[in-house]
């Protein structure tokens, strides 16, 4: 009976299932906020070889493992060897991680569909006109504060380069001419600008609507703020949308494919052709596409790169295993990787058009230099889009039919992250599949209510940033040690040939072996030593560290006591 295993209906259903779990909110709202944040044009040479280096080997790497062994993850590693269970729950743990946080990007996404559909973002002219600013001398050695931050600001976010006892505040326009920058606070950061009219632009924004209306952020990781009850609906709806969609398994993802992944890309074109001919757009995609080559000595830039192309291509959580061993027999497993690949960056490059289209139009309009217009972080997305859809005819439609798009994209992506953990289960355990997926939905569904507070998007950050740099790359690290020097680089490399059209070189075996462990040791050490740094619009401290860190840690002691209790034995 063993041998039954559901598989997926076509070739072309299986590319695009997977490719479905590769596109998703990683190529239009984390590879921006990304690129952005590690300054542009470097970064993307840094994530072009890591994907050719690293990404489309890994793709390789898992769908032949699970193609291979017919199993999700910790069934396949298990089969290697008994005492390696745990690492296949490793994986799936991070991949459970992240699913509580995407499905709150979801939540955004549901409410933003809303959101477009009232042009919400868009605040009537002059709501701003009154005292929502402050001004502020810097420079002084002497500081001092003269006047109190009008209120409507201070119930406004800030943890400020320049906050109240650094510098004199005052909210008197006059005060302007005598020190010379308006205050304004958004996305705790305070900012700066010229002119009362300059910062009266900003309030008002797309910006600022998101993060102090929409999500009501605060300042800190550990100051809660208040419940967001619209957001809970959106995240409800998300959810139900998620787990619907992979209620009959492999047949139903089958066809909801081909509208998950198909129409999202010709919208996403045409907010490409929109984004590049807007006024000032020039001057985004030339911090975007022009590269910095210093940077590149940096770590710290690498491992967001490789991260990001693990993030993107779903590699690194097990669910490419679990793909993989849904495959029928006869399969081609080197081609199906490099056009996955392929079509996946290529989808992150146009979002990463779109949007940095939209910053250069924002920047220009404001003043300011690409790199200064938004602080990045998750929000970017959130921001940068409502700008280019503002600027659209039929705004609302577009606006709807964009969050519509990002959430199509995304509940593949969310419900392959789901999958791979209900496989895991469901092989464990033989529990029915119904059963394993609402038990994994409804634990994450429940994990990610705190996400709905101010402190939100915080949170989201540290289990972004820890999961993404440290847990998925620990999770390659471990997969290239046991494939590469465990059981054989060379052996796996013959059984992808022996199910590919085209055979591949001695250069996977190097890179499963050589440049992808040593790359991952070399950039988790150094990140580690260089940590002083704070990270993070926030700047991170030691509590937020040692809650990552902890997450990291707990999850493969978990995995250990998963892979230490008895499933049920395979009917013979
Ligand atoms: N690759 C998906 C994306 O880019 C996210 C994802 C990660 C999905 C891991 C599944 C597993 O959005």
């Amino acid at each position: 009976m063993a041998a039954i295993r559901e598989t997926w209906n076509s070739r072309t259903a299986f590319v695009l299932a997977a490719i479905g779990s590769a596109i998703g909110l990683g190529n239009i709202w984390r590879f921006p906020y990304i690129t952005y944040e590690n300054g542009g044009g470097a970064f993307l040479v840094a994530y072009f070889i890591c994907l050719f280096l690293a990404g489309i080997p890994l793709l390789m790497l898992e769908f032949s493992i699970g193609h291979k062994f017919h199993q999700a993850a910790p069934g396949s590693f298990k089969k290697i060897s008994p005492r390696l269970e745990w690492f296949g729950w490793f994986a799936a743990g991070v991949g459970f991680i992240i699913v509580t946080y995407y499905a709150i990007i979801m939540a955004w996404s549901v409410n933003y569909t809303y959101e477009a559909a009232t042009l919400g973002w868009v605040q009537e002219e002059g709501e701003y006109a009154d005292v929502q600013y402050a001004i502020a001398q810097t420079d002084l050695e002497d500081m001092e504060v003269l006047i109190e931050v009008p209120d409507s600001l201070l119930g406004r976010s800030f943890v400020s380069p320049v906050s109240a006892d650094q510098g004199i505040i005052s909210d008197d326009p006059e005060d302007s001419e005598m020190y010379g920058t308006i205050l304004v606070a958004f996305d705790g950061h305070l900012y700066g600008f010229n002119s009362v009219d300059e910062a009266t632009t900003f309030m008002g924004s797309p910006a600022d609507f998101f993060f102090n209306d929409f999500l009501g952020v605060t300042s800190s990781p550990w100051d809660i703020g208040k419940f967001k009850w619209p957001l809970f609906i959106g995240f409800t709806l998300a959810w139900i949308w998620i787990v619907a969609s992979v209620w009959k398994g492999t047949k139903t993802v089958s066809k909801v494919v081909y509208f998950t992944v198909l129409i999202p890309w010709g919208l996403l074109l045409l907010f490409v052709i929109r984004g590049l001919t807007l006024s000032g757009a020039g001057s985004g995609i030339e911090f975007y596409l022009t590269p910095i080559w210093s940077k590149l000595m940096s770590a710290k830039i690498w491992l967001a790169a490789v991260s990001q192309v693990f993030f993107s291509l779903s590699v690194g959580f097990a669910i490419m295993i679990a793909y993989g061993s849904f495959l029928p027999k006869k399969t081609n497993i080197a081609a199906n990787a490099m056009i996955i690949g392929i079509a996946d960056a290529l989808t992150a490059f146009f979002g990463g058009l779109a949007v940095f289209s939209a910053l250069g139009h924002h920047a220009s309009s404001l003043g300011v230099p690409v790199s200064q217009v938004v602080s990045s972080g998750p929000g970017l997305a959130f921001v940068a889009y409502p700008h280019i859809i503002t600027t659209l005819p039929a705004a609302r439609i577009f606006g709807v039919l964009f969050f519509l798009m990002l959430l199509t994209l995304a509940v593949d992506s969310a419900f392959s992250l789901l999958e791979a953990v209900t496989a895991s289960v469901k092989d464990k355990w033989r529990t029915s599949h119904r059963k394993a997926n609402l038990i994994v939905g409804i634990s994450a569904f429940l994990l990610g209510i705190p996400m709905l507070t101010g402190m939100g998007i915080h949170i989201l950050d540290i289990a972004d940033h820890f999961m993404n740099s440290f847990g998925l790359t620990l999770v390659v690290l471990g997969e290239v040690l046991i494939i590469g020097w465990g059981t054989g680089a060379e052996e796996q490399r013959q059984y992808i040939n022996k199910n590919s059209s085209f055979n591949i070189g001695l250069w996977w075996n190097i890179c499963i072996r050589w440049i992808i462990p040593m790359g991952i040791l070399w950039m988790i050490f150094t990140e580690i030593q260089e940590r002083a740094v704070p990270y993070g619009s926030f700047g991170l401290r030691s509590q937020e560290f040692l809650f990552g860190w902890l997450l990291i840690i707990l999850l493969p002691i978990i995995g250990d006591i998963l892979a230490s209790v008895s499933g049920k034995k395979e009917p013979e």
